[in-house]
């Protein structure tokens, strides 16, 4: 009888030796591994110590086979090591099991208090913002919007636009070559050859986008900017065409009272041609601007803005479009100028310059 008592008492000291190392990790653990790996010891003590194969299984197994007399006391001290054994490993599992818990919900915590991050809005470049507005007028003009490439051969920028080799225009438009015999266009006034060939005529369009100088850059001028063509070509289309459309254009961006004056000049491609000017969108036309001279017209009251023209025959020619039967007005001016005057901009280089606390500026 002895022997079997001396099994319970190893039984429990075993695991009262087992449990006070569990027991020494406190239940107010912070760390969540620590936690885990503590609930997963006692649901293994459990099995190890109260399991079929356990050391107590056995022991209850012996109940039936000790001494009638002695069976109730051992039964009974049997069944209070189990429960004793149960017990502390259930208390433990939960205190284990509410510490993870407690951890996973600190972990997940989250403060609907923080500010959240701000987006950051983006915003157009004045340029784009130009040409986004004048392509609307034109478009609701019935003009459509044409778009070409950017490296020529001379034939587009100069031949086809009646500008022979040694003529002394292609001088005024240096541009950047390649080794290759290819060039960057110097003009928009190249799309209206390509867009002929493609659509053949009647035509109604308008080319936006960028032209290359050799030029040195300062306030006024840079080596790459933006022009817009435009382009109509049908059967009696006059010089009042020309003037009704570039009025109607003005108008719509800078107000009904906006007036426009075309000068007699010179362009290769057109004949007649003209250069225009529209009247000041500050001071309109006066001149003054409170006491001051106008900033803008620079006090002339008149903003030069483009060149125009009818199609000269031979850029007609050039398309197979025969100029007998039909004529045209081409327009072009350069879009960099004019954002300057519109937004204030004192030094164009400073849309070439990517700070985009420039670009915020124009929403
Ligand atoms: N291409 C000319 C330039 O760059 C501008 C221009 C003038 C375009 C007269 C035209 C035009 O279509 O008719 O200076």
């Amino acid at each position: 009888m002895s022997d079997t008592n001396d099994s319970i008492s190893e039984v429990l000291n075993e695991f009262t030796a087992e449990v006070n190392t569990l027991t020494a990790i406190e239940a107010e653990t912070a760390d969540w591994e620590v936690a885990e790996s503590a609930l997963k010891l006692a649901q293994d003590m459990k099995v190890r110590h109260t399991g079929k194969r356990s050391r107590l299984a056995e022991l209850k197994k012996m109940i039936g086979r000790v001494p009638q007399e002695q069976r109730a006391g051992f039964g009974k001290m049997v069944q209070d090591a189990e429960r004793q054994i149960d017990e502390t490993l259930t208390r433990l599992q939960k205190a284990f099991a509410s510490r993870l818990e407690n951890l996973r919900v600190e972990r997940e915590r989250i403060d609907v208090t923080l500010p959240g991050r701000r987006h950051l809005r983006g915003s157009l470049h004045p340029i784009t913002l130009l040409r986004q507005r004048i392509e609307d007028i034109f478009v609701s003009m019935g003009y459509a919007i044409e778009d070409d490439r950017e490296i020529e051969t001379d034939y587009y920028n100069f031949d086809a636009l009646n500008i022979p080799e040694g003529h002394p225009a292609r001088e005024s438009q240096d541009t950047f070559y390649t080794t290759d015999g290819l060039a960057l266009r110097s003009q928009t006034s190249t799309v209206q050859i390509r867009a002929m060939e493609r659509h053949g005529v009647p035509i109604k369009i308008i080319a936006p986008g960028k032209v290359f100088r050799r030029d040195t850059p300062d306030m006024t001028h840079v080596p790459m900017f933006h022009q817009v063509e435009g382009l109509c070509v049908d059967r009696g289309i006059t010089m009042a065409h020309l003037k009704g459309t570039v009025t109607e254009w003005l108008r719509r961006l800078f107000g009904p009272e906006t007036v426009t004056r075309f000068r007699p000049s010179y362009f290769p491609f057109t004949e007649p041609s003209a250069e225009f000017d529209f009247s000041c969108f500050i001071c309109h036309g006066s001149g003054q601007s409170g006491n001051e001279r106008c900033r803008p017209c620079k006090g002339s009251g008149w903003i030069e803005l483009g060149g125009s023209g009818m199609v000269h025959p031979n850029v007609l020619r050039a398309c197979n479009i025969d100029p007998k039967v039909y004529s045209g007005f081409a327009f072009g001016f350069g879009l960099e100028r004019m954002a300057a005057l519109m937004y204030n901009i004192d030094d164009i280089r400073q849309m070439f310059e990517n700070d985009v606390r420039f670009a915020e500026q124009f929403r």
